[in-house]
């Protein structure tokens, strides 16, 4: 009788786990990633390539307020997860890494209770803006500028 009842308990407790972080959707950090297009209405969509080392967004084209969206879950045992972008406008190109551990800080919510945190980059007409939450609000900071030509 005493076996069944720590082999309930084993059950429970670890069904409980089980059910916690399904809810949750990652073991440990997640993170919302946005890359928007805050470029003018009456301006030509960009094309945006975003990827990781085992994870191709696709390109996509945005058009005025349009993003590309995509979340994922931290990895538990190396957790420096690399997302990176090639960015078309025009003649201009750019990329660099949209998430890594440098952006990871300014991502980071106050909010500790969210299952993903938001990694928000506006892409306007003079270059690429990160909303920085790590204060609690929505700072936007800009962080690269386009440059001429192919990249
Ligand atoms: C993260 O990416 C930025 C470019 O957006 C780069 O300047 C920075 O050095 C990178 N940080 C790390 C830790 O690789």
């Amino acid at each position: 009788m005493e076996k069944l009842v720590s082999v309930f308990i084993f059950f429970t407790t670890f069904l409980s786990i089980i059910i916690t972080i399904a809810a949750k959707g990652c073991w440990t950090n997640g993170w919302a990633i946005n890359v928007v297009n805050d470029i003018d209405n009456n301006k030509a969509p960009i094309q945006v390539h975003c990827k990781s080392k085992d994870d191709d967004i696709g390109m996509k084209s945005l058009g005025f307020h349009q993003s590309v969206d995509w979340k994922f879950c931290e990895k538990v045992i190396t957790p420096s997860t690399l997302y990176f972008c090639h960015f078309y406008m025009g003649n201009k190109e750019q990329v660099f890494d949209v998430f890594n551990d440098t952006h990871k800080s300014l991502c980071q919510e106050t909010d500790k209770s969210k299952d993903y945190w938001a990694c928000t980059w506006l892409v306007r007409p003079d270059g690429f803006y990160i909303v920085d939450r790590k204060d609690g609000g929505e700072k936007v900071v800009k962080i690269h500028d386009w440059k001429q030509g192919r990249v």
